[in-house]
């Protein structure tokens, strides 16, 4: 039996008041769109199509650049889901079953999409809509049952009669499909409604063959049409991650400004501080302390590091570095076992070797660093001659005396010192001294003579 996934993806969510269209909103910084993508592929749909509309071109970009296998299907003008869906036909008559999901719900989770599926097939039936009882209905599709208790359709609360909008069941806006059931009744759709849209819940009457599958967890139907449901979905998604990490042995001592993305990974007995912003698809091992006041974004880091007020974006650390206050690791760069990295400094796109130390006020770009290496404050590799970038090569155990330049190309051999204040030109062989500054010249007596030339 082949499954097929249709995401609603077209509408423009005006309430918003955004540039982008709504399934792009972001809750703990990743759109809507992507938590109900990670759903489908959780699930493991054959296949699986997002129908855009409204500023396409944004969801497409974002869908090339995260995903894979996501067909994209265009509504040119949005009518309705049950419009909507009908764009895909070509997805639905090539899968047996049709599951169609929200893009702008995105706490669905791929257990009651197996649980719904399991009830559609033993049912047999032609439609089976997810619902949940809600506190407070108002907005959502209410599930209609006639008295013996069977589910007949679904009332759009703009067509509710009073009797109807008092119903706290509840259409979460998923559904199985059997998909030649689907692709019979989606030409029957009208839009005599109070909307004057083509509904998707006008099948559950057209197909008749329909089961609702309730869940007991009523979060799956929880959706943003405004900045301040966005912001309640994300103040849940934050408390629901905080469980999670919790249960797994992370600690908090406060979570006054903590932030931490639901795809983040984080080890037991590490220690996560105030202000603390941790996103992407960072990894973190175990017995670290990140933060005060650190933004980690798409990091892996090992086991025992210490992050003191760093910002580190697509980065890794092996175990046992020390990094900060106040550093910054910016894309591509390794920092291998034991490092320490101090107070102001800056490291791109570098490999730093194990048990170096580049203590304070110093910028590192583009350069591989050996192990055991030592900087004194204030190195400069200076990677950029206005039009190009070059690298700097650094040996095992050399010693970069404080207020070196290395103009790149360059590279310092193995045991090399370079002394203090110089600017490095040429490459330096291993275990020798570079000198490259000015010599000293020591005039005598020379405040006497110049005071007295003037008067
Ligand atoms: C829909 C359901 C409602 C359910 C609710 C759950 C219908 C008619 N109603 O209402 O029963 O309780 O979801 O959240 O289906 N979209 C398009 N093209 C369109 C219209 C919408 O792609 O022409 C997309 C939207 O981007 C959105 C999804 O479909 O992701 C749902 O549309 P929305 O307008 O939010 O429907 P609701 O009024 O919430
Ligand atoms: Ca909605």
């Amino acid at each position: 039996m082949s499954t097929g996934c249709i995401i609603l993806a077209g509408g423009a969510g005006k309430r918003m008041k955004s540039e982008k269209p709504k399934v792009l909103c972001e809750v703990l910084k990743k759109p809507m769109l992507g938590w109900v993508l990670d759903c489908a592929k959780e699930f493991g749909f054959d296949k699986i199509g997002v129908v855009s509309g409204h500023k396409c071109e944004m969801t497409e970009k974002f869908l090339s650049e995260n995903y894979e296998d996501i067909s994209t299907y265009y509504q040119d003008e949005q009518k309705g889901t049950g419009d909507a869906v009908s764009r895909a036909a070509e997805l639905i008559k090539s899968v047996d079953r049709v599951c169609v999901l929200c893009g702008d719900a995105p706490f669905m989770d791929a257990d009651t999409l197996k649980k719904a599926l399991e009830l559609h097939e033993k049912t047999n039936a032609g439609v089976t809509v997810i619902s949940a009882e809600l506190e407070n209905p108002f907005g959502y599709g209410r599930i209609i049952r006639d008295s013996s208790g069977k589910f007949t359709a679904i009332r759009e609360q703009k067509d509710c009669s009073p009797e109807e909008a008092k119903i706290c069941e509840i259409n979460s806006g998923a559904y199985w499909f059997s998909a030649k059931e689907l692709l019979n009744a989606l030409p029957k759709i009208t839009n005599k409604n109070a909307s004057g849209e083509y509904y998707l819940t006008d099948c559950v009457e057209i197909i008749g063959n329909a089961e609702a599958y309730k869940s007991e967890n009523p979060d799956i139907t929880y959706g943003a049409n405004t900045r301040m449901d966005l912001y309640a979905l994300n103040e849940k998604a934050r408390a629901d991650v905080f469980a999670r990490l919790m249960s797994e042995g992370v600690s908090f001592i406060a979570l006054d400004g903590i932030i931490i993305g639901k795809d983040v990974k984080i080890g037991a007995d590490t220690l996560v501080l105030p202000n603390t912003i941790i996103l992407g698809k960072t990894v973190i091992g175990n017995n670290c302390e990140i933060g005060a006041n650190s933004c980690i974004n798409d990091c892996v880091i090992g086991d025992n590091v210490v992050l003191d007020n760093v910002k580190a974006t697509s980065s890794v650390v092996e175990n046992d570095v020390k990094i900060g206050p106040f550093a910054q690791l910016r894309p591509g760069t390794i920092i291998r076992k034991g490092v320490k990295i101090g107070d102001f400094v800056e490291i791109k796109n570098s490999d730093i070797g194990e048990k170096t130390a580049v203590a304070h006020l110093t910028y590192l770009g583009d350069s591989n660093v050996g192990r055991g290496v030592n900087f004194g404050c204030g190195c400069v590799t200076a990677n950029y001659d206005g039009i190009n970038k070059y690298r700097t090569e650094i040996g095992d155990d050399a010693f970069i005396g404080c207020n070196t330049n290395l103009i790149a190309p360059v590279k310092i051999g193995k045991n090399a010192t370079t002394a203090a204040g110089s600017t490095i030109t040429k490459d330096v062989p291993e275990n020798s001294l570079a000198v490259e500054r000015g010599h000293a010249r020591i005039i005598e007596n020379w405040e006497k003579n110049f005071l007295r030339k003037k008067k």
